[in-house]
């Protein structure tokens, strides 16, 4: 089967063959792709390191799935390599700073009390069950479009064109992901889901740089000065603004479509991933209701004398039980499960073996996360693994749900920030329960075969 992974299919049973095949292999281990390219395994810390920490110009992101995203992402970070690359991640990184992302804490209120009104009508009867898959990312999409654009398209009450075609931008690259006849453009562009593609695309590309235009006038007419003053005062100042100011060392901005490359990679990068972490950890904490009733008791300790029940930036950081099992969530599912890489030069392994040039090579995450000889008991769902205390004598690359390495994911702490928000305050008004088991299905992201289900009750 040909795939990202080297050959295991994208289903449980796929799952549960890489989880046999990493106790027993724990460090590396070759598949084939086809009858003719081998793909080399990485699953130990000490394996990944020299492919991680390599420097960027040595091995380049799967080029497949690059092929795919760039009419949609064009040169954004996650796609660009070698200088560019380098150029950009280096203007971007003050996006991400904490004095940027402190005021979105507000928006992640705001777009989770949304999901939680629908959750409130649809529970007024008593318990339900709801797939957390399908409402989790409508509410992540709302988010990031208000983060990234201050945009609000009302995406959770009633249907966006825009936020539709984002959602089907994502499900057409992973089905041609997965079917090797469209692997050529010239095929895939005449199909009807091809062409489909390229509509979609339109959309999101007309929409980002409506707004991109539209900010350009704005910041012409006021002067930057009076922009900044205006914004900072607001609180308003979202992803698109930071990039329209950004400079590098010598003065030079980004263009215009660098700009928009960059915002729809965060659309991309950040909606399904933090969907993903959240439906899970939810999943894990309603099998284990003695977990998410420790978690629910820290939330309304922090919140006892709050009203209305909002949670802060500074907030984040006393939540202690909640932040080990969004955690100990991603090391059992990770939301990107399988990451590879082309390597451009020989790699050394701590061994002394050599991973030769021009050969692929998949950092295993998931079997990193259930490797037995890193994890004890590694299926078992235990959030005191990440208790201070228990950390300091594991790798620090036993655990890499956001990658690690000068290509890590640069939205990481903005996503640790949603997920904390969205937990905190769903706990506090809903209880979950198990419903039917799912079956984990690792695409591009790891999902759940027809969505993750769960039992949701109102609290009160
Ligand atoms: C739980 C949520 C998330 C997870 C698990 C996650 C995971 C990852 C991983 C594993 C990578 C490395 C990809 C590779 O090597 O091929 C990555 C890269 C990236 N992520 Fe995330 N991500 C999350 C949320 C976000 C958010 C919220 C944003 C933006 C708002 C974002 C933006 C990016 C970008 C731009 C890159 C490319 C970085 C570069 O190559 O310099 N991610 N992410």
């Amino acid at each position: 089967m040909w795939s990202h992974r080297g050959s295991v299919s994208p289903t449980e049973e796929g799952l549960r063959e890489m989880t046999q095949l990493v106790a027993t292999y724990p460090q590396i281990f070759k598949r084939w792709l086809g009858p003719t390219i081998p793909v080399i395994t990485l699953c130990h810390p000490d394996f990944v390191r020299s492919v991680l920490n390599a420097s960027a110009t040595i091995t380049h992101k799967n080029m497949f799935l690059s092929r795919f995203l760039k009419p949609w992402l064009g040169d954004g970070l996650l796609l660009s390599r070698g200088d560019k690359w380098r150029h950009h991640r280096q203007m971007l990184t003050p996006a991400f700073h904490f004095n940027i992302l402190k005021p979105y804490v507000k928006i992640f209120n705001k777009s989770v009390n949304i999901m939680h009104a629908k959750w409130q009508r649809l529970t007024s009867e008593g318990s339900t069950h709801l797939d957390m898959f399908e409402h989790i990312s409508l509410m992540t999409l709302d988010s990031l479009q208000k983060c990234i654009f201050s945009f609000d398209s009302n995406c959770q009450e009633s249907p966006s064109e825009y936020i539709a075609a984002i959602l089907d931008l994502s499900t057409l690259v992973t089905k041609r992901y997965y079917q090797f006849f469209l692997y050529m453009d010239f095929l895939y562009y005449l199909t009807p889901e091809g062409r489909r593609f390229c509509r979609a695309c339109d959309l999101v590309h007309d929409f980002t740089d409506a707004i991109i235009q539209e900010r350009r006038r704005t910041l012409a007419t006021q002067g930057i000065d009076d922009f900044l003053k205006i914004k900072t005062k607001s609180k308003s100042l979202d992803f698109i603004d930071v990039l329209l100011l950004s400079k590098d060392e010598n003065g030079k901005e980004l263009s215009d479509e660098d700009i928009r490359a960059e915002a729809d990679t965060f659309m991309f990068g950040g909606h399904d991933t933090t969907a993903s972490g959240l439906s899970w950890v939810l999943y894990n904490l309603a099998r284990h209701p003695e977990y998410q009733e420790h978690c629910r008791k820290e939330v309304q300790e922090l919140l006892r004398d709050r009203e209305p029940k909002e949670i802060e930036w500074e907030d984040l950081a006393q939540l202690p039980f909640l932040t080990m099992c969004i955690k100990e969530s991603l090391r059992l599912h990770p939301p990107a499960p399988f990451l590879s890489r082309h390597c451009i030069q020989d790699i050394v392994l701590p061994d002394g073996r050599i991973i030769p040039k021009g050969n692929i090579c998949s950092i295993n995450v998931f079997a990193i996360h259930h490797n037995p000889s890193v994890w004890s008991d590694p299926e078992v769902y235990d959030p005191f693994r990440f208790d201070p205390k228990n950390t300091q004598k594991r790798s620090p690359l036993a655990f890499i749900p956001f990658s690690a390495g000068p290509r890590n994911c640069i939205g990481q702490a903005f996503a640790m920030a949603e997920m904390k928000v969205v937990l905190a305050l769903t706990l506090l008004r809903f209880c979950f329960l198990p419903d039917t088991e799912p079956r984990r299905q690792p695409d591009l992201i790891l999902r759940a075969e027809h969505g993750l289900w769960l039992r949701v009750e109102p609290l009160e």
